[in-house]
């Protein structure tokens, strides 16, 4: 056996048939080169710069600030820690006897208090000047979008400056380059809307409503999420957020505003006498049907929505039998009660009504 083998055997059985030069070997073997961990690194906290749910690739006038801001924040921040480290660099290195008392107070009092308090004044009142922009609301005319944090998914209702008011959940589609005011409450527990790559995110508060303008500034599908630990749900309420070209998302909402479309088989008639005999429809909406109930997420459109339980399974029929099955299993505390006893024919039949729901 190599000796350098025996001072430093392996841990596990795992890299016993090495036979490569071993790296440690400090007399001309292999080495890694040194840039190879933080290049790693590097590499891995970039990849999550990008992507549909991140503060640093904006797609939103509010965004584009929070980035900016957070940028500013950031080279400040490395400025502070680039300065102490030179610093305590070269405390470590000069000899005491070639420092007076007064020189090294100076340095204490310009490099650990005035440098850095003038950094962050100035970080401050760059913020406090972007601010203003971030909060300003939208003229009259502009769309209102109402969202409630539910028990845990979100109900969404449009109320267009011209027009009825239209009813969903779990997906929000915006106008493009069209500023838009949310306002956000809840019934029961503290949530916090948030879209990432729009804008930033406010509290939804039981008895009080809170305003947010958002403008998205390219077309694309993001991810929101709820930013305020509201219980079991929490990390299982999310959305997808699809921005439209204005036409489009105006023919969009038209036809959201909509009926559902009437059962076009036999299986989706059974289908929709199930959803109303066992009583779905004392919960949930589907508007142009009897079922009008408002406790859980309306259904009219449902299949034209990509996830289910909001951002928590792909809608498809496969993911629609577990949830309809046993909605506790996928979403703990889901005040949804599980369908899995059903006759199989009526709980086929359910399925294919609810996947009908264009
Ligand atoms: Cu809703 Cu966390």
């Amino acid at each position: 056996m190599h000796p350098s083998h025996a001072r430093y055997p392996p841990p596990s059985g795992r890299g016993t048939s090495h036979a490569g030069p071993d790296w440690r070997d400090a007399s001309g073997g292999e080495r890694r080169p040194w840039f190879r961990a933080p290049a790693t690194t590097l590499c891995v906290l970039a990849a999550g710069c990008a992507g549909p749910q991140s503060t640093l690739s904006p797609a939103g006038r509010g965004a584009e600030i929070v980035a900016e801001l957070t940028w500013w924040m950031a080279a400040g921040a490395l400025g502070i820690w680039l300065a102490v480290v030179a610093l305590a660099w070269y405390v470590i290195r000069v000899r005491p006897e070639e420092y007076d008392e007064r020189a090294a107070r100076r340095l204490i009092i310009w490099g650990g208090a005035i440098v850095p308090s003038v950094v962050l004044l100035l970080l401050l009142a760059y913020g406090l000047h972007r601010m203003p922009e971030l909060l300003a609301p939208p003229g009259d005319d502009a769309l209102t979008v109402a969202v409630s944090g539910e028990e845990w998914w979100w109900r969404i209702r449009y109320e267009p400056p011209d027009g009825e008011p239209v009813d969903s959940a779990n997906e929000l589609r915006l106008p493009l380059g069209r500023a838009v005011r949310f306002r956000v409450t809840s019934p029961d527990v503290i949530h916090s809307f948030w879209i990432p790559s729009l804008g930033g995110k406010v509290d939804m508060i039981p008895g009080r409503t809170n305003e947010l303008t958002l403008e998205a500034t390219r077309t694309g599908t993001f991810r929101g999420v709820c930013a305020e630990f509201c219980g079991h749900g929490h990390a299982l309420m999310a959305f997808r957020v699809v921005v439209m070209e204005p036409a489009e998302f105006e023919a969009w909402l038209d036809d959201e505003r909509g009926p559902a479309t009437a059962p076009s088989d036999s299986i989706e008639t059974r289908g929709a006498e199930v959803f109303q005999s066992t009583g779905c429809g004392a919960c949930h909406g589907v508007r142009g049907t009897e079922a009008i109930g408002r406790v859980g997420p309306d259904l009219t459109h449902l299949a034209s929505r990509a996830t289910l339980a909001a951002g928590t399974l792909e809608n498809t029929p496969q993911a629609m039998r577990r949830w309809l099955a046993e909605p506790a299993a996928i979403k703990p505390g889901v005040h949804m009660p599980p369908f899995g006893e059903l006759p199989e024919a009526d709980f086929d039949a359910l399925v294919a009504y609810l996947g009908s729901l264009q």
